[in-house]
């Protein structure tokens, strides 16, 4: 499996392995035909026979490397007991809940009991999957799920979330907690399950001050890479900080691989880093109005950064959900244009 070869270090190419971030979705015509049959999102993510076929239907399209499971970062908060609903056009919703008492119930609940289905899609994706494309598993960190589950979903109204942090600092120090033996569990399981490498997304990394990034993201990081690490040594970890790639430097020694974001200056990181595994940053925004010179531009900027370096191609975010498909093709046929090895 490319994608796996250059996580491992045991491979390069001139053409990098890629996938996108939100590959599986809305700007997919046969995704919107299943969809239109679940009116509950979250009652989607449990039906494994429908999670295997979306999960697989970008591959089926598009000379892509790896598949990500199709399943959310609130399936957690979800198997917790807090309900998670979705309106059309809007953010996710999460019930108010009692966190005390969430805690309390937390201990006696399985993810692998709760999330079974997941599990299970997970191995007949595996199974029908090509052995040269990769499965990916993930989940979201708890600083990034916690701003969910205290906020109701409202994700602009972080000091809210911050404000909860600090009044509530031992309750919000159990939820961390917590939350990080979840995520544990849930990468695990994914891994078990067939999965063969997996990303943690800390999409909300940005708005953590700097002074708690420590606390707040990356000491819990380093706690999740060890213990999926001490019961997977070989499966690959990706780790996605949006708007925190500037601290990465500082991330070298875990010998995990890092998902940069479409506001980063790939070629500066990179030589910060020459020996780490990168991936992405194409930005969303470009893909969506597709080919001109600077999206051209960008991606052989990208390219050439990368060169010799161990690098997966990806975009900086999730694809945006109006992103004409031609426009994925035009990428995919630039990228291997540019790196000249299928030609
Ligand atoms: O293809 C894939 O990437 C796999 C599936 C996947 C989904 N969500 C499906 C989904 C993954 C990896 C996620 C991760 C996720 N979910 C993140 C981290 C990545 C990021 O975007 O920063 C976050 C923050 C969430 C929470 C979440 N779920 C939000 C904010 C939304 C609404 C987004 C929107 O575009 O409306 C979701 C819903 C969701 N999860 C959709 C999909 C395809 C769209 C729902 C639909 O079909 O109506």
């Amino acid at each position: 499996m490319r994608f796996i070869d250059v996580l491992t270090h045991k491979k390069s190419f001139t053409t990098p392995p890629m996938w996108m971030m939100r590959q599986a979705g809305r700007y997919l015509p046969e995704y919107r035909k299943i969809r239109q049959n679940h009116p509950d999102f979250m009652h989607f993510c449990f039906s494994s026979d429908d999670v295997v076929e979306v999960t697989l239907q970008p591959l089926r399209r598009f000379p892509l490397d790896a598949a990500i499971i199709f399943s959310d970062i609130l399936v957690i908060p979800h198997a917790l007991g807090q309900r998670v609903w979705f309106e059309p056009d809007h953010g996710p919703k999460l019930e108010t809940v009692n966190f005390n008492a969430l805690l309390k119930k937390a201990d006696t609940i399985s993810l692998k009991n709760a999330l079974a289905p997941v599990a299970d899609a997970i191995a007949k994706t595996r199974a029908f999957l090509d052995q040269t494309k990769a499965l990916i598993g993930f989940a979201g960190a708890p600083w990034t799920l916690l701003t969910y589950m205290i906020s109701n979903g409202k994700t602009a109204d972080f000091n809210t979330v911050l404000g909860f942090a600090q009044e509530n600092a031992t309750l919000f120090k159990q939820l961390q907690a917590m939350m990080e033996e979840k995520v544990i569990d849930l990468l695990c399981m994914h891994i078990e399950a067939g999965c063969d490498a997996v990303q943690i997304f800390e999409s909300w990394a940005k708005v953590v001050p700097a002074h708690l990034r420590n606390a707040y993201l990356y000491e819990p990081l380093k706690r999740i890479v060890k213990a999926v690490h001490l019961r997977h040594f070989n499966t690959p970890i990706i780790y996605y900080g949006r708007g925190v790639s500037g601290d990465y430097t500082q991330l070298i020694d875990l010998n995990i691989a890092f998902g940069v974001d479409e506001t980063a200056n790939m070629s500066v990181l990179r030589s910060h880093m020459p020996t780490t595994v990168l991936q992405g940053n194409f930005s969303p925004e470009l893909l969506l109005q597709g080919d001109n010179e600077q999206f051209k531009s960008t991606i052989k900027s990208m390219l050439e950064a990368n060169q010799g370096a161990p690098y997966i191609f990806n975009l900086g975010h999730g694809i945006n959900k109006d992103t004409p498909i031609a426009h994925v093709e035009q990428m995919i046929d630039l990228i291997q244009c540019f790196s000249g090895d299928n030609f």
